[in-house]
């Protein structure tokens, strides 16, 4: 018996490691041929080389070697193919000429000779004229080139993995293909002391597996005006614990907002909740950094525009309460600082 029951677990071992082997190799190749698609399907960055053409247009790819037999490859999505001559792709020498673009004529063309890979071009189908398949959304803190203009885009008709890029054409600038957090900050030229007479153009790319697209956009740099948050550097408080008791409230302008304040002014807006019904009310005021708010309220928070341009408004400032907090805690003290 002890021996069969031997017998019996070599056996099961022996089926153990052979669907091991299975589950390895299974694992394996899932692991490639997801490599595979990721490697074609993803264009994460835009192609280092790449030729666009309209649909219905020819395009003349040349490689460049020195090598006089060269074939050519296409490879796109789903499969990697060799070009013969047909209807649509015309070798010659050097240069293979692809006739009547389609999506399904795109995707990485490389030429290859005895030695080896010599060169490729990523084809792409230019689709600008087609749709306007995204915007672009640029804001700026302040007037100056001191901060770089905050650039995002919205996809209209892009769907799927898509390469995007953003250069401020106006200026000559490199392009941007790297957001951090969705946005692209790019640099500009502008002064805040001398009037601005040339628009900005920035110019946006997008490129999917098979397709391009372009879009501009373009304004001055005072319609993109949208400051930084501004801050509530000090509350107090005056006539506390009365019916008329009003809250203090001094606000610092954005750090990046051009100085001298009395030269750009800002427009505040205070929002605040009131105590005894949890109401949300609003004030503003303009060109000064204090203000009073009446009553006994739990938070308050601000944001700021520019004044004479009535910019955009900036984002709220972080809720305050800490400072209505402390009014209680500290009994007679009437002035603090809001933490
Ligand atoms: C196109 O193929 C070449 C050669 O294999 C490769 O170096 C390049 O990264 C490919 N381009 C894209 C965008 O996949
Ligand atoms: C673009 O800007 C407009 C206002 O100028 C704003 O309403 C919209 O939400 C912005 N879109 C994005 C994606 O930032
Ligand atoms: C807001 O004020 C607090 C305290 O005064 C300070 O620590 C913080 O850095 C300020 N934030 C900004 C954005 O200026």
């Amino acid at each position: 018996m002890r021996g069969r029951d031997n017998h019996t677990s070599d056996i099961s071992a022996l089926n153990f490691d052979a669907t091991a082997a299975k589950m390895v190799w299974l694992i394996r190749f899932t692991l490639l041929f997801c490599l595979c698609i990721m490697r074609m399907s993803a264009l994460n960055l835009f192609p280092a080389k790449f030729e666009i053409a309209e649909r219905q247009a020819s395009v003349t790819l040349t490689c460049r070697t020195d090598k006089d037999k060269i074939t050519w490859k296409r490879e796109d999505a789903n499969t990697i193919e060799n070009i013969l001559q047909s209807e649509f792709e015309i070798l010659s020498g050097r240069d293979l000429t692809v006739i009547g673009l389609q999506e399904d004529l795109t995707g990485n063309y490389t030429c290859w000779s005895d030695s080896g890979l010599e060169d490729h071009t990523y084809l792409l189908l230019d689709k600008s004229k087609e749709a306007t398949a995204f915007q672009i959304n640029c804001t700026a803190e302040t007037f100056s080139c001191t901060e770089k203009i905050k650039c995002a885009w919205t996809p209209n008709d892009l769907t799927g993995e898509i390469a995007f890029r953003l250069r401020n054409a106006r200026d000559n600038g490199d392009w941007v293909s790297q957001p951090v957090d969705g946005v692209f900050y790019l640099p500009h030229s502008t002064d805040s002391y001398s009037e601005e007479s040339e628009r900005l153009l920035i110019t946006g790319e997008a490129a999917s597996t098979c397709c391009y697209v372009k879009t501009e956009y373009s304004f001055f740099l005072r319609d993109i005006i949208k400051p930084a948050n501004p801050n509530i550097s000090i509350c107090s408080i005056k006539n506390e614990g009365s019916d008329n008791q009003i809250v203090e409230v001094k606000v610092e302008p954005p750090s990046t907002w051009p100085q001298p304040h009395s030269f750009f002014p800002l427009k505040h807006q205070i929002e605040y909740e009131i105590r005894h019904d949890g109401e949300l009310m609003t004030i503003e005021w303009e060109d000064k950094s204090k203000d009073e708010v009446p009553g006994s309220i739990t938070k308050l928070r601000v944001r700021c525009r520019d004044l004479l341009l009535l910019s955009q408004w900036s984002e709220w400032s972080e809720w305050k309460n800490k400072c209505m907090n402390v009014i209680y805690s500290c009994g007679g003290k009437n002035a603090f600082t809001c933490q």
